[in-house]
């Protein structure tokens, strides 16, 4: 059997927006660069800077995303490691008629850690019931999600960096022994009484895999990461969404919209999906290689999937920082940017694609990126300082 369920809605896809149940994670701050004075500019800025932010997906983009999913790790570009590493332990759990050991996938968002998990249950052919940890505030939230289970079944919580305590503490002997430690009581005369829970593969998934407590880390017998894509797969992801979306693309337009996507497939579509309103639009039968940089350049992308924060902090490190080190909280302060925001959303890109370095003093921007943005002048201070160090 190769049926997919998912929970209730309240349990189902919960977006990555939703408020944080953990206080030590405080939500991201909106953008603070709001000036009543220039209500358009700013407006169309702040949209443009969406499109390319992965973590930003709203309810309705979800279930689109379903639709373009790939089912199977055949069907599934990219990520050659991780479907060669899963492959090996679907055919061994296979063969001893086992459930998979726990997981846990670390990345940025984006690359495809819950289209990862269904295809895990559908190669298994067991359910996967998907979570997020904003949703299991309370301990009656867990309890309900793991009584719930049959054997053999995939859980997946996502943001699993975000559990409150008690929740993670529930989970621990659930992972272990495949046991529910219900508490009933207070106090001195409180009472645990135990359930036997059906095997069961818990998937976690956290783009912050350093904030995740070490017990929790130490349950899941795989640990794997999902990295940027390659220009060249994010060219087939294009070329494959195209095709179920019915978009005639050629190959150089499907380049084009691959080299922006800041090597990551959520944003490759949304980028595609615009392309092809603008080729309609204009009247266009297919999308070539000009008409997705002329669509792009109305989104404000430029040709290495920079948009206007990233072209910002890269010259105001360069220009009032003299190409750094820079702090983050000054890099924030000069910016006006939430350093959050920097740190999570844009650095790891930038970092990525080397225009961007970390060292013990702060950021430091790189002779690529000033190349990149035509900035004259400037040293590459990373390697002056790495001499330092
Ligand atoms: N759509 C989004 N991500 C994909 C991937 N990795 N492979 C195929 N299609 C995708």
């Amino acid at each position: 059997m190769r049926e997919i369920a998912h929970l209730p809605s309240d349990m189902a896809i919960i977006s990555s927006k939703q408020p944080a149940a953990d206080a030590q994670q405080p939500p991201k701050e909106k953008k603070k660069r709001t000036p009543k004075q220039s209500a358009i500019p700013i407006q169309l800025a702040s949209v443009d800077s969406e499109i390319l932010q992965a973590e930003i997906a709203t309810t309705e983009e979800k279930i689109q995303e379903e639709s373009l999913r790939p089912s199977s790790i055949r069907e599934y570009i990219g990520q050659k490691d991780l479907k060669g590493v899963l492959d090996i332990a679907i055919q061994a759990a296979k063969v001893r008629q086992e459930s998979l050991d726990h997981l846990l996938l670390y990345g940025p968002p984006g690359l495809g850690k819950t289209t990862m998990a269904l295809i895990l249950a559908s190669e298994m052919g067991v359910n996967c019931k998907i979570t997020a940890a904003p949703a299991l505030e309370r301990t009656r939230d867990i309890y309900g999600i793991l009584m719930r289970l049959e054997p053999g079944d995939i859980l997946f919580i996502d943001e699993i960096h975000r559990l409150p305590r008690v929740t993670e503490e529930i989970l621990y002997p659930a992972m272990e022994d495949f046991r529910l430690d219900i508490t009933q009581g207070q106090n001195a005369t409180a009472k645990i009484r135990s359930i036997a829970l059906p095997r069961f593969t818990l998937v976690g998934a956290t783009t912050k895999i350093g904030s995740l407590t070490a017990p929790l880390r130490d349950r899941f017998g795989l640990v794997q990461k999902l990295r940027f894509y390659e220009v060249d797969e994010l060219t087939l992801i294009v070329q494959r969404t195209a095709e179920i979306l019915k978009t005639a693309v050629t190959p150089e337009g499907a380049v084009e919209i691959a080299r922006r996507s800041r090597g990551t497939p959520r944003i490759a579509n949304r980028l595609l999906k615009r392309v092809r309103d603008y080729a309609q639009v204009k009247g266009y039968a297919h999308i070539d290689g000009s008409i997705a940089s002329a669509a792009m350049e109305i989104y404000n992308v430029d040709p290495l999937g920079l948009d206007w924060v990233d072209r910002l902090l890269l010259t105001t490190m360069a220009e009032q920082f003299n190409g750094g080190p820079v702090g983050l909280d000054a890099l924030a302060a000069s910016t006006g940017e939430d350093r959050h925001t920097i740190e999570e959303v844009y650095e790891p890109y930038l970092l990525q694609i080397g225009y961007l370095q970390r060292t013990p003093r702060g950021r430091v921007v790189t002779a690529a990126a000033r190349k990149h943005l035509g900035l004259k002048g400037g040293d590459d201070r990373t390697e002056q300082l790495s001499l330092l160090e």
